[in-house]
């Protein structure tokens, strides 16, 4: 088994994994680096209340978002961030389009990323790769998620999850966990036959904005309900029986034109900020993630 020393892994010490692992120049993101911001609005349904009283989202309000290609060779991952809410109640969400993490702790996500770094020959060791694989097989959860479905054929038209359970309290004072879907309105956008080879950032940005351009960009805030039991610590795994879950539309997002990239790249979305009524996940990747995306917007200024 590929051994890393315990406990090394830090917020800082990941960010410069993944700034390593992608090679981005030094001003881009350290993941899901490629990107075009967008704006919004948000409208929230009549039973946003029953979840959460975060007036996030119970109350319309615009919305910066941005959509994005993940890193990595393969390129498949999708992510889609959205900032929501006014001055005193703003929330950020990121969501990516698988909904389980490729690790379930920060020193295992900081071996995975390690064991990929490429070689003197530009190539991980595909034996140390493997072998990790088999020692960690749940850290194979995300890959075997996308691998087991065609490939997004466009940006907004992909569902997204948040991948861990937040607690959620509603109007009434109870507290419950809950996962973010943000799925478009109508199907997903899945090509068969030649239109699934795998696309271009650009044809994807292209298909974005043709669809922006057409009105037809909505994505609906789904909250999935939790049950007794269900494992909440682990972003490595999804609930017994998820897609199956009861799930309250929160509110739905209408991508309404395209921003400048500084509009998105001047600050971060921080998944840290959520006004009162969702609260932090208590997971182990989630306390990490609170301090890397800081780090890593210092870096890229
Ligand atoms: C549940 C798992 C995760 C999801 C869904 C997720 C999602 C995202 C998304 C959508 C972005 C792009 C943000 C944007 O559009 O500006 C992003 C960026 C980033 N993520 Fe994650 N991420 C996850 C886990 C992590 C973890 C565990 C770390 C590190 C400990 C991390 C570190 C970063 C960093 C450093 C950036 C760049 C931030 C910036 O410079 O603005 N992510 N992530």
């Amino acid at each position: 088994m590929v051994q890393f020393p315990a406990g090394a892994a830090t917020p800082a010490s990941i960010v410069d994994a993944l700034n390593a692992l992608t090679g981005h120049p030094p001003k881009a993101r350290a993941s899901f680096a490629e990107g075009r911001c967008v704006r919004g609005t948000y409208i929230p349904s009549d039973r946003a209340s029953e979840i959460t009283r975060s007036q996030s989202f119970t109350k319309p309000s615009r919305v910066l978002a941005r959509f994005s290609v993940g890193g990595g060779d393969d390129r498949v991952l999708r992510g889609f961030s959205f900032r929501l809410g006014g001055e005193d109640h703003r929330s950020d969400m990121l969501l990516q389009s698988a909904p389980v993490h490729f690790a379930r702790t920060p020193d295992q996500m900081l071996a995975y990323l390690k064991v990929r770094m490429p070689g003197p020959g530009g190539k991980p060791n595909m034996k140390k790769v493997k072998a990790f694989s088999a020692a960690n097989p749940e850290t194979l959860h995300q890959a075997n998620y996308i691998a087991a479905l065609p490939l997004p054929g466009s940006l907004a038209g992909t569902t997204y999850w948040g991948v861990h359970a937040f607690p959620a309290t509603s109007s009434n004072g109870e507290t419950r966990f809950i996962k973010f879907k943000v799925a478009p309105v109508g199907a997903d956008v899945t090509p068969t036959g030649d239109q699934a080879r795998p696309k271009s950032a650009d044809f994807l940005y292209d298909d974005l904005k043709n669809r922006i351009a057409k009105g037809d960009v909505r994505l609906n805030v789904m909250a999935l309900l939790d049950r007794p039991g269900d494992p909440v610590m682990d972003v490595t795994s999804r609930w017994p029986d998820e897609d199956a879950r009861e799930t309250v539309r929160l509110g739905t997002i209408v991508i309404t034109g395209v921003e400048a990239d500084e509009a998105c790249d001047a600050s971060i979305f921080n998944p840290a900020t959520l006004a009162e009524g969702i609260a932090h996940p208590p997971d182990e990747i989630f306390a990490a993630r609170r301090a890397a995306y800081v780090i890593s917007l210092g870096k890229r200024r």
